[in-house]
């Protein structure tokens, strides 16, 4: 864990903690806390979302394929470099996941609060370039501010490393692949649901980490979402291949008859290095499981009981293609 805070970590801790305040300030418990306090809160919020929830650390730093479910290399985190292209996962290019280290030459150091926040939610880089949508912003365009300034500050907080990442390839224009209509203006009205409500705290949680965008099928490089989470989106790591599973709740071809237990389990074995610190040849995962197994029982549990109430999907996928 880095302890190394900078000046513009706190800065943006600071306005991370005003909205960490005026949203919560209906609850309760007494808000005693001194900005000190808040400001060490907002980054381990950032710190679990950026970390566990949100995969920026999967995408953003180099993954070692040769554990199972390619965990991030210590030390690489932020530095950008991974390869998204045709083969890996059907891309018209090759995109390049960026340095968002606080190098102020080949990370995002120079950037404003405010620029990051673009780039995250609407794809649009601090020179004005759009980004390609292998980005998730369309899904966090969705998240509460709150939890958007935590990622922020907490990625402020990142070791410098100076990484120039090659330049994205693309064999359509960017202005093709911008999903533009997909993308609401202001995200300031979006809120957290309140984890009393499982259902709707678990798609928001599902949303944030992305899960929709590996399992649910594509026709013609769009989602379709009619068959949203029915799986089969083909993914060639080079040393193994690997097809998303059906994660509806169709009993025969989904994880209809999967309980909770079975659920969490699959992220939990995680926790602990022996279960994914062995070479586990071609019947390995893009899915980052590590990352998740990082996330808590509560939040586990959450995205289960919204995967409950999806709609099943019949759609019978082989896990691993011969
Ligand atoms: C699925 C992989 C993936 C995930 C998850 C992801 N990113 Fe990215 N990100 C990318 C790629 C790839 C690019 C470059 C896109 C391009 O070149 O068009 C990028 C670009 C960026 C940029 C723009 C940098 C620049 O110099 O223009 C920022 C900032 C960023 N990501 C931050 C984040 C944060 C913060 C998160 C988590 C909330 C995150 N990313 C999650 C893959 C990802
Ligand atoms: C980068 C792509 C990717 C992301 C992101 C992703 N998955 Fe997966 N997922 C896969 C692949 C590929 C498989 C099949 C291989 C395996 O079992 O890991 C899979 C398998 C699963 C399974 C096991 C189902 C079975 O039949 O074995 C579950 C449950 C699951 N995913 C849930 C999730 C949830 C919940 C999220 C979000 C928190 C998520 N996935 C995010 C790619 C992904």
């Amino acid at each position: 864990m880095r302890k190394f805070i900078t000046l513009a970590a706190i800065a943006s801790a600071i306005i991370a903690a005003a909205y960490f305040t005026a949203c919560n300030n209906n609850k309760s418990e007494p808000q005693a806390d001194n900005k000190e306090d808040s400001i060490k809160r907002v980054i381990a919020r950032g710190e679990y979302l950026a970390n566990h929830v949100a995969p920026c650390l999967d995408c953003h730093s180099k993954r070692d394929y040769t554990k199972f479910s390619g965990p991030v290399v210590p030390g690489t985190e932020g530095m950008g470099g991974e390869v998204f292209d045709q083969k890996l996962m059907g891309i018209p290019g090759t995109v390049y996941a960026r340095n968002i280290t606080p190098d102020p030459e080949t990370g995002i150091g120079t950037w404003t609060d405010d620029e990051v926040l673009r780039a995250i939610t609407q794809g649009i880089s601090k020179n004005g370039d759009t980004l390609f949508p292998i980005m998730p912003y369309v899904n966090f365009n969705h998240m509460a501010k709150e939890d958007l300034m935590s990622i922020i500050a907490y990625i402020r907080t990142l070791k410098s490393i100076k990484n120039k990442v090659p330049t994205r390839q693309l064999m359509i224009p960017i202005s093709m692949a911008y999903p533009g209509p997909a993308l609401q203006k202001s995200i300031d009205a979006n809120m957290r649901p309140p984890e009393s409500d499982p259902v709707k705290y678990g798609e928001y949680l599902m949303n944030a980490a992305v899960c929709t965008d590996c399992h649910t099928p594509q026709v013609k490089g769009q989602f379709d979402f009619s068959r949203a989470f029915g799986g089969g989106l083909a993914f060639d790591v080079g040393t193994f291949k690997v097809n998303s599973a059906n994660i509806t709740p169709d009993s025969a071809t989904g994880i209809g008859t999967w309980t909770e237990e079975r659920v969490m389990n699959k992220f939990t074995v995680c926790r602990e290095e022996k279960g994914y610190n062995y070479d586990p040849g071609k019947q390995n995962t893009i899915m980052p499981i590590v990352s998740y197994a990082g996330m808590t029982d509560n939040d586990l549990k959450a995205m289960y009981a919204y995967l409950r109430t999806v709609k099943p999907v019949k759609n019978k996928v082989e896990k691993y293609p011969q």
